[in-house]
């Protein structure tokens, strides 16, 4: 409230009282001597006539003085649901106001505090794009002198270039597994880069969740072999629905390689479910693993985030695959979860809804 009518509000109040007691007061006096009677009725009615009129027009001030109180306080509501509005995080709102006095300044400073804000948002938003775009730039630089690498790796271990020693074998293999893991790494990132900037295409076609399924497994078999672990699966029937098969492929293969991990060889199993409904198919990875500790449970589907990183030098993985996995499962309209008993074991699940997705 301004100063001024502060100062109104207090003057129309001292007057009004004034004028009640004055009032009052003539009420009181009368029948004060008979001599003087009608010089002092003439002189009350005269009195109380101003006195009433005094009093009239003073409330009639007074309304007058909070009518413009309220009215100016308006702009000041509008700016306090700006600023709300800012925390919220909705910036470069102006509010309109066309008087120059005390409120209009204020009204003034939070608009040019408003439009600085928005174009240091707009700039720093810009900065991330461009930042995301030039990382993945570099990282697809990064990958194509790893695919010859790993080519004449191959092509050397194959024998298809001349006969090789045991110790170059060696050399070789730890060339191909290196060059590998590099390029594992490399895609993931790339990989995480497009989703952040939304640039990852999706072929979403009818496609059989059943094959899917199968095609995942067989390609994992292998490593499945190799570390003594049992991979199996339930996968019977044709559940057909629209998304990409390469991608969802790579959610099940990384789900996948992480229960394999999580598993001792020998005792290991990791199951791939598949459940059918109505409205979705639902498939879910089990192992008996060590399973994920509760306090890493909110953080598990971040990036970079690992239980343990001791682990993770033993055998690799840079944090990314469940965020990634998480990415292209959203945008299919699906969900992912999971659930974990440290000693026990892991099941994630995600799930493909049936119904059309643009
Ligand atoms: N089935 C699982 N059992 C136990 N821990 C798991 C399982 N799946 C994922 N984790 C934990 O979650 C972390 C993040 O997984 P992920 O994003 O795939 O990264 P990465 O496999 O590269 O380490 C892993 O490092 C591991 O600690
Ligand atoms: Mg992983």
């Amino acid at each position: 409230m301004k100063i001024v009518h502060r100062l109104y509000i207090l003057l129309s109040v001292i007057i009004i009282t004034a004028s009640i007691n004055l009032f009052l007061l003539l009420s009181t006096t009368q029948g004060y001597g008979a001599e003087s009677n009608v010089t002092i009725g003439l002189y009350e009615i005269q009195t109380k006539s101003i006195v009433q009129g005094l009093l009239g027009a003073d409330i009639a001030f007074l309304f007058l003085v909070l009518f413009s109180t309220t009215r100016s306080l308006n702009p000041l509501k509008s700016l306090t649901g700006a600023l709300a509005r800012i925390k919220e995080g909705k910036y470069g709102e102006e509010i309109k106001y066309e008087s120059h006095d005390e409120i209009g300044l204020i009204i003034d400073s939070f608009n040019s505090m408003s439009k600085a804000l928005q174009e240091k948002v707009e700039k720093a938003r810009q900065h991330e794009i461009a930042r995301d775009e030039f990382l993945a730039m570099i990282t697809h630089e990064l990958k194509t002198p790893l695919v010859p690498i790993s080519g004449y790796a191959d092509m050397m271990l194959k024998g298809h270039m001349g006969p090789i020693t045991e110790s170059q074998r060696e050399r070789l293999e730890i060339i191909k597994t290196s060059s590998s893991s590099l390029l594992a790494l490399i895609s993931d990132l790339l990989d995480a880069q497009k989703l952040a900037l939304g640039q990852l295409k999706f072929r979403k076609l009818e496609n059989n969740v059943k094959s899917t399924v199968e095609k995942s497994v067989e390609l994992m078999a292998p490593q499945a072999i190799v570390d003594k672990i049992e991979l199996t699966h339930n996968a019977k029937d044709d559940i057909y629905t629209t998304y990409d098969d390469e991608r969802i492929r790579q959610v099940i293969n990384n789900l996948i390689k992480n229960s394999i991990k999580a598993v001792q060889p020998e005792i290991g199993k990791v199951n791939v479910l598949l459940e059918d409904s109505p409205t979705e198919a639902k498939i879910s990875i089990k192992d008996n693993g060590r399973g994920i500790p509760k306090e890493a449970h909110d953080k598990i589907f971040k990036k970079f985030y690992q239980v343990d990183a001791s682990l993770t030098r033993e055998k690799g993985g840079s944090g990314l695959g469940l965020s990634i996995c998480k990415s292209i499962v959203e945008s299919h309209g699906g969900k992912i979860w999971f659930e974990s008993e440290v000693g026990k074991g892991t099941t994630f699940a995600f799930t493909l809804p049936k119904i059309q997705q643009k």
